[in-house]
């Protein structure tokens, strides 16, 4: 079986995996497969490949014999220790100057800690997001690579065929070094976390506020969809309230449980830019809300107890819509704004040299986040390369302002409705922050000082402060 005829092997056939296999091997790249499970390789082989160049290895052995050398090999495993294990295993199998691509959403400081220890045995190690799930990885994902360049390059010409294609150009492109490419996944996810966050918000403020029903509520975000507000989540969602519950009949969105889940990237997104000091509000409060959906016991118990405002607010649903609109697009804004900026100071401080345009360039089309605004947001770093925070750019920060006030009306009516809006809220205060010459932090620095002896700077004069408020 070492006839080493495959461009490229891929270890783990769940459903990411098996479906980039078929993706690749429809755009000529002959590629070799193992699973742990050798059941799964064989069903996959009967079920799905057909005539296409594929072979499967039942031994790793086997597998890594299939590859011509130097050989590249995708791991698409459950991210964390499978990733360890798998490499482990492999590791004896392979020569210097060979190269392993991790596809999960492996964490950065994992990554990092991998391409050390591949490195000192002299192999490649890429950490490669990979965005836009079943359909992405079948049609044509968005692809974030980061490692060394000379190994990219090797296999960039199939992952060009194998990513989305927006006027033509792959959605794909060499990051930088090191962990930049999970990096920039990772902040792909934090922005999907916000912009799922603020789309939910509109749906609870039309649900409950307005007393849409599903049918009504796709209407509103299919009409939305062919608007500014054009994206993949958006149409998504669109889709979701139109679908019926085979069971009961029902709205499937209406039978399904108010408890959302997560798998991680979202949250890590939050504790780096923390770590790095970048506000990214909107990320924090949907990570924090899906923890907050969680509690479901809590919540029912509370909703006996607890009671909002009494006085019912009646809204003006034609106004309340187009508001509605216009304070979606102004946070959504916001969101990747806080992402990029994260980027931005991630680039900074990891080395990571990362070109935001061409990032911004290959969320267009295949990922879970692309949208009609990242032309907009593309077009801000064209002109901009080193833009700090997208609300500078001239024709982003007179999008935001042109609706910042329909921002603020549905923020105060989601108040008066007593309905949670943590999410626009909190992009419309980092909008109010941002744009702040003077904050408030002289008194937290007053305070600091009052109760820690933590010092202070001045306005009018260099240098550090402290005085002694207790003597008066
Ligand atoms: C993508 C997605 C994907 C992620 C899911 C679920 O880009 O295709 O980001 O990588 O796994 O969105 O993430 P959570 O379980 O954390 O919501």
């Amino acid at each position: 079986m070492s006839n080493q005829e495959c461009d490229l092997g891929l270890i783990g056939l769940g459903t990411m995996g098996r479906n980039f296999v078929l993706n690749m091997a429809d755009h000529g790249t002959a590629v070799a497969v193992y699973n742990r499970t050798a059941e799964k390789t064989r069903e996959f082989l009967a079920q799905e490949v057909g005539s296409r160049p594929i072979r499967a290895g039942y031994a790793l052995p086997d597998f890594v014999g299939l590859l011509q050398p130097p050989r590249a090999i995708i791991l698409l495993v459950a991210a964390g220790d499978p990733v360890d294990a798998v490499i482990k295993e492999l590791l004896p199998l392979m020569a210097a100057g060979d190269l392993i691509i991790d596809g999960g959403n492996s964490h950065f400081t994992d990554t990092n800690r991998r391409a050390k220890i591949l490195a000192s045995k002299g192999l490649n190690f890429i950490g490669m997001g990979i965005s836009g799930g079943e359909q992405g990885a079948r049609y044509g994902p968005s692809l974030m690579p980061g490692g060394p360049r000379e190994a990219y390059e090797r296999v960039a010409p199939i992952m060009e065929a194998a990513a989305a294609k927006v006027n033509g150009e792959p959605c794909v492109t060499y990051l930088g070094p090191g962990s930049s490419g999970h990096y920039v996944k990772m902040v792909h996810n934090g922005i999907e976390y916000g912009v799922i966050e603020l789309l939910a918000e509109s749906y609870d403020l039309l649900k409950r506020g307005l007393g849409l029903k599903p049918e009504e509520l796709a209407e509103v975000y299919d009409r939305w969809n062919s608007s500014e507000l054009n994206s993949f989540l958006l149409e998504i969602t669109a889709r979701i309230f139109r679908r019926a519950d085979e069971r009961t009949g029902q709205p499937l969105v209406n039978v399904i449980l108010d408890k959302a889940r997560q798998k991680g990237t979202g949250m890590w997104t939050s504790w780096d830019a923390m770590d790095l000091q970048v506000p990214t509000p909107t990320i924090d409060v949907a990570v924090v809300l899906r923890g907050l959906s969680g509690h479901k016991e809590q919540r029912l118990a509370a909703a006996r107890v607890l009671k909002g405002p009494q006085k019912a607010i009646a809204l003006n649903q034609e106004q309340f819509l187009a508001r509605l609109q216009n304070a979606l697009y102004a946070a959504i804004i916001t969101t990747y704004a806080q992402g990029l900026a994260l980027l931005k100071k991630a680039s900074e401080t990891y080395a990571y040299d990362l070109n935001l345009e061409a990032v911004v360039r290959i969320w267009r089309g295949g990922c879970i986040i692309r949208a009609s605004l990242l032309e907009e947001i593309r077009q801000a770093y064209v002109a901009t390369p080193d833009l700090a925070n997208l609300l500078l750019d001239p024709h982003l920060g007179r999008a935001f302002m042109d609706r910042q006030k329909d921002l603020r009306e549905v923020v105060k009516a989601a108040i008066d409705l007593g309905l949670p809006a943590a999410g626009l809220a909190v992009s419309l205060a980092y909008f109010d922050a941002y744009r702040s010459a003077q904050l408030p932090a002289n008194l937290i620095q007053a305070q600091r000082d009052f109760f820690g002896a933590h010092t202070y700077e001045r306005l009018d004069l260099p240098g550090t402060f402290h005085t002694a408020w207790e003597e008066e």
